[in-house]
């Protein structure tokens, strides 16, 4: 419905950028605010929790840029990364900063959209260089500039980048970083924390983890969003937090296809597929097997393994690596009782039974 208007507009379902349409998180965007202390700052989070949003929010009022970095991976290429901070530049709307740039860098040009990285400044300059460029700036405006990178793990294999956050973590006491991905991605992977080869092993670093909603909190947040668009909220919002679990990204999904008309089936069939077409994009055999045997609920390492080889030929190698990276892009979690999907869509997916909305 095009012509609804809603305020605050908590159901769109774009990466939150205004206070108002973010629902709480105080407690996020404040540890973010306080820990600006230590140059990096992580924020973990499974996926559509809101770890993007919140990041986005807390930038909003402050000089800094959100980078995005999915789908740059596993080995994304120099140009790629400069590409994508030049977006973000751009996005920022820091006009003064863009200026700077221009004026100290051969490659980088003002044109009428925003900044230009012209094809080659990968080659004439370093991010390190580039993050020095970021400090001057910081230091001259004599303020702290946020480079916010988004999903910063899956540009993991550009080790410069890291190389890059080491120097200006060492250096440059204006520039903060705030990292946002999986735990596991992104403590292990990217910092590495257990490995002292590591670029930015054993630099401290402030760590929040964006949480799922209480129960309570995602029907307040259906109910507050439905009224915000002046209308009144479905019956079945009980029913939708039990299957939703808290993760808000599927809230906001659920309101808005529901405002637009659609059944519920529908949408949490719609919402299922899409997951299923994000875990297609890991490409390999064992990734839907492993899922499957994880369909009820928790279940132990060798569980997972006996019901895998039971459907798909594999070694206990192959079957590792595909169960770490499950794990690592935030599709499964590891528990006390072994492993379970984080997300409860992905679990309606591989067991078919959202078909069982049908009598909503
Ligand atoms: N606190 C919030 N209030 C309202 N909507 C939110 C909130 N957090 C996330 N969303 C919505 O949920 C979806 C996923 O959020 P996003 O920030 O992209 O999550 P993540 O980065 O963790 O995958 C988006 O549609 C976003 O608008
Ligand atoms: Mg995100």
């Amino acid at each position: 419905m095009g012509t609804l208007s809603c305020d605050p507009d908590y159901f769109s379902l774009n990466v939150k950028t205004q206070r108002k349409d973010l629902y709480d998180r105080e407690e996020e965007l404040a540890f973010l605010e306080k820990s600006v202390e230590l140059p990096i700052t992580v924020v973990t989070g499974i996926r559509r929790v809101g770890k993007s949003s919140v990041v986005s929010v807390f930038l909003s009022d402050k000089p800094g840029m959100l980078v995005d970095l999915r789908e740059t991976g596993p080995n994304p290429s120099a140009r790629e990364l400069f590409k994508r901070f030049e977006k973000a530049l751009n996005s920022s709307r820091i006009k003064r900063l863009w200026q700077f740039l221009s004026e100290r860098i051969r490659g980088i040009s003002v044109g009428p959209f925003g900044v230009v990285f012209e094809r080659g400044v990968e080659q004439s300059m370093t991010l390190s260089a580039l993050f020095d460029l970021f400090e001057d700036y910081a230091s001259s405006e004599r303020v702290v500039f946020t480079i916010a990178l988004d999903e910063v793990q899956e540009a993991r294999g550009y080790k410069r980048l890291q190389a890059a956050i080491a120097h200006s973590y060492d250096y440059n006491k204006h520039v903060r970083f705030v990292l946002t991905g999986s735990q596991v991605g992104l403590l292990e992977d990217f910092l590495g924390e257990r490995d002292p080869s590591a670029y930015l092993f054993g630099r401290a670093v402030s760590r929040v983890e964006v949480k799922r909603l209480s129960k309570e909190r995602s029907l307040d947040f259906l109910n507050k969003g439905f009224y915000a668009c002046g209308v009144d909220p479905p019956k079945e919002l009980e029913k939708v937090v039990e299957a939703l679990d808290g993760i808000v990204g599927w809230l906001a999904h659920y309101g808005n296809y529901k405002l637009k008309g659609l059944s519920t089936k529908e949408i949490i069939k719609n919402a299922a597929m899409l997951e299923l077409e994000e875990v297609k994009k890991l490409r390999g055999k064992y990734y839907l097997p492993i899922l499957q045997s994880l369909a009820q609920g928790s279940a132990s390492w060798s569980y997972i393994f006996r019901f895998v080889r039971a459907n798909v030929d594999t070694s206990e190698r192959q079957f590792n690596e595909a169960l770490k990276q499950l794990v690592k892009y935030g599709f499964v979690e590891k528990n006390k009782e072994g492993y379970s999907i984080a997300d409860p869509v992905l679990r309606l997916a591989v067991s078919k039974t959202w078909k069982n909305f049908e009598d909503w």
